[in-house]
């Protein structure tokens, strides 16, 4: 039963982090599979806060192999520096083994990635500034460097010149920006090749080998079904597949290898950056969320915009995904308003609207019809067991279920690793 994948199932940020992290212990391999350090992974273990952006979340459990898949971008800086701080903390991390497949954030991503939001204006899509879109673009563009590129210098400094030939007659005449130097950024690759040449291996051939021993296999996804570049509120979304398919190309893991698609969804919905987001509130109310979720980005810090639960995206990408479970996450957020409205539906144009609309048009459209559920007041944060949970909160978490379509098999009350109520163990 080893293979199983966590997918964010709103516009991230659901608290996959900590999902990963409380299977612990039990996790042979944790694999990221898509994104870069756009993503911010929080787990807290007891008073202290963790938070990954490249790392897999499991690796703070000693005995499990992190694996950078093949499907993600990598800011090799980034990586260095995320292992450094976790040594510097007394964590006992072992490195990462890197997919020879990956591909390499570059500084000109960066630099890409901020001068095409500044010129964007009001059309800004609100990235993180992580280069991410700049180094999958290249990706698809057949120009981009791979992390097996360290491994030949002078195939690196070949890469990266005519990466660079196209894109400073961009910078220089499009963007008035200065010229960017190849021998400048082939040193700063290389920089790490001597550190990093031990793990880069064929991560497809070590995932599968550990399959075929019945390893048990976490394919941990960043952002979420809503920013997946097919899928999402396109064209605010990111630049890769989230969505459960991603863990297949982005590993190399076959999808006959997936056991379990666990969807990690909000009691209650946020978003950080541009794009649609249909219940979102302006009001105290959103304020509130706010406030009781701390939901200011991991990555960024930007104040995250809040809104009441919506079926519709979590329906829509429990489809998609295959979700065999679902996990409920910050529930005890929700706890103290007398009432909790749910979104069940659209009104787009007049017109009610039961599933997640087909065109942008009618997303940027939709005003949310709202089911008002009865609140409680009990603090949730020490529940062990759904029979600990207050009768009307018991009711939010059935009705959302059902909203949903799939089963809820845990629920998230408090950001502490031992703060879950386990329905149905995954493990
Ligand atoms: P991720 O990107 O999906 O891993 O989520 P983030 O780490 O960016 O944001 C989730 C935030 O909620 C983090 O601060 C977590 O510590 C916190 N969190 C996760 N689960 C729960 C929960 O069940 N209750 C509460 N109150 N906080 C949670
Ligand atoms: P985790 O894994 C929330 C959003 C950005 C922006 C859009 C595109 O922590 O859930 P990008 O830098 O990827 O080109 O930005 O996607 N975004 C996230 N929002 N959580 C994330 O990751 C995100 N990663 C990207 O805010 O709107
Ligand atoms: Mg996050």
């Amino acid at each position: 039963m080893p293979g199983i994948v966590i997918v964010g199932a709103q516009w991230g940020d659901e608290g996959k982090g900590k999902a990963v992290d409380a299977l612990g212990g039990r996790v042979d391999y944790c694999v990221r599979y898509s994104g870069g350090n756009n993503a911010g992974h929080t787990v807290v273990v007891g008073d202290e806060t963790f938070t990954m952006h490249l790392l897999p979340s499991g690796i703070l459990n000693p005995g499990c192999t992190c694996v950078i898949g093949n499907g993600v971008v990598i800011d090799l800086d980034v990586l260095a520096a995320e292992l450094d701080a976790l040594r510097a903390r007394g964590v006992d991390v072992a490195h990462p083994l890197i997919s020879a497949a990956a591909h390499i954030i570059a500084p000109y991503h960066l630099v890409l990635d901020k001068v095409t939001e500044r010129f964007a204006g009001n059309q800004r899509i609100g990235t993180t500034g992580r280069g991410i879109g700049p180094a999958y673009s290249d990706k698809i563009n057949r120009m981009g460097i791979r992390v097996q590129d360290l491994l030949d210098a002078d195939a690196l400094a070949a890469k990266v010149e005519a990466a660079l030939d196209a894109k400073n007659q961009l910078l220089a005449k499009v963007y008035n920006r200065a010229a960017i130097r190849a021998d400048v950024v082939t040193e700063a690759l290389l920089a790490h090749a001597e550190r990093l040449r031990p793990y880069i291996v064929d991560a497809a051939r070590v995932l599968n080998d550990a399959l075929d021993q019945g390893k048990v296999v976490l394919l941990e996804g960043a952002q979420a079904h809503h920013l997946d570049i097919d899928f999402g509120t396109y064209p605010y979304v990111t630049s890769s597949n989230p969505t459960a398919g991603g863990a297949c190309t982005g590993t190399g893991a076959g999808p006959t290898r997936i056991d379990r698609v666990v969807g990690i969804v909000k009691a209650y919905t946020t978003r950080v950056g541009e794009g649609p987001l249909p219940t979102e509130l302006t009001d105290a109310d959103g304020e509130r969320l706010r406030a009781q979720g701390g939901e200011y980005g991991a990555t960024t810090g930007r104040p995250r915009r809040c809104g009441w639960f919506d079926a519709l995206p979590v329906a829509q990408a429990a489809m998609v995904g295959g979700f065999t479970d679902v996990f409920l996450t910050k529930l005890d957020v929700l706890t103290g308003w007398a009432e909790i409205p749910v979104c069940v539906a659209y009104d787009v144009d007049g017109r009610r609207v039961d599933r997640w609309p087909m065109t942008e048009r009618e997303v940027e459209a939709a005003t949310p019809v709202y089911e008002r559920l009865p609140g409680w007041t009990q603090d949730i944060s020490g529940a062990r067991r759904f029979d600990e949970l207050p009768v009307n909160c018991r009711a939010y978490v059935h009705r959302v279920e059902q909203l949903i379509g799939a089963r809820i098999s845990g629920i998230g009350v408090g950001p502490g690793r031992d703060q879950s109520v386990i329905i149905n163990p995954l493990l």
